[in-house]
């Protein structure tokens, strides 16, 4: 049974803690809500992203056909956004443990860089990244931070090699994931002891069903999210509250590491 507890509950933040030092495989999921301490907009729930605009109209392959000067826009603001971002101490805690251990994790749906920004080895990025551009028509693909420039056609950022419009190295709705990521995040995830699922509503897969995977194989899944999931079931533990104060309770050397 799931024990849903307050996230400063001394006595679980302690049970958890020894879950995570004695698990010798461990993996991090993430999602939004692990970055929106930092700033960053989540996509659901309160001041979510899809509110305001549809996944339709600015994040699938038709909608790149259609207009990909408004695509671009949208991309273009949150690059902008993300880049006035830093981040904030649950990324710092979890570049620390996995640093420390090398057999800890981190499994990302972001695509706003902040696990890599925080050091430490590079997290899996499960949907690609907002600072990874690639060509509509040949392998070409390159980092790239600069500003967007959406106001024609021949503005946008276009392939150094073949000259087609390049487009945001991101899995859009409708899409697969890559291969290697995916299959390595499903080998770590059905290895690992134990899964921490960190600021995801849990409703995107295949991303969701990894927490599932740590399970079938064994492990066991803890929750940190400020709301419950379609995960917090089959949470030993789901823990209430935002990420940046609990994570590091979770992953410090000590209690008073946070
Ligand atoms: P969502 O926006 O769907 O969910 C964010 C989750 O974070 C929610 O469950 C919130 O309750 C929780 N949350 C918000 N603030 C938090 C905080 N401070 N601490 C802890 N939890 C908090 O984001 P994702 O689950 O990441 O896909 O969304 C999955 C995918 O859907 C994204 O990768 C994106 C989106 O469409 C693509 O862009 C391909
Ligand atoms: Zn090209």
């Amino acid at each position: 049974m799931t024990r849903v507890t307050d996230a400063l509950d001394p006595e679980t933040v302690e049970r958890v803690r020894a879950l995570v030092q004695s698990a010798a495989r461990v993996i991090a999921l993430t999602g939004a809500g692990v970055s929106a301490e930092s700033g960053v907009p989540t996509f659901r729930g309160a001041g979510g992203l899809w509110n305001s605009v549809r996944a339709e109209d600015l994040a699938t392959p038709e909608a790149f056909g259609r207009d990909p000067r408004l695509v671009w826009e949208w991309y273009g603001w949150r690059r902008a956004l993300v880049l006035q971002c830093a981040p904030n101490a649950a990324h710092r805690a979890l570049a620390d443990a996995s640093r420390r251990h090398p057999s800890c994790r981190v499994i990302t749906q972001n695509v706003d860089g902040l696990h890599a920004a925080a050091g430490g080895p590079a997290p899996l990025e499960l949907h690609g990244s907002l600072f990874r551009i690639r060509c509509t028509r040949c392998p070409d693909r390159r980092d790239d931070r600069d500003p967007i420039d959406a106001s024609s056609y021949e503005t946008l950022p276009h392939c150094e090699r073949c000259g087609s419009l390049m487009r945001p190295d991101i899995v859009w709705f409708g899409e697969a994931l890559d291969e290697t990521v995916l299959s390595e995040a499903c080998r770590l995830a059905t290895a690992a002891q134990l899964c921490l699922v960190i600021g995801t509503s849990a409703v995107v897969y295949p991303a969701a069903g990894l927490a599932k995977l740590t399970l079938r194989g064994g492990g066991t899944v803890i929750e940190v999210n400020v709301d419950a999931t379609p995960l917090t079931d089959i949470a030993t533990f789901s823990l209430r509250g935002p990420a940046a104060e609990i994570v590091p309770r979770l992953l410090g050397e000590t209690q008073s590491a946070t």
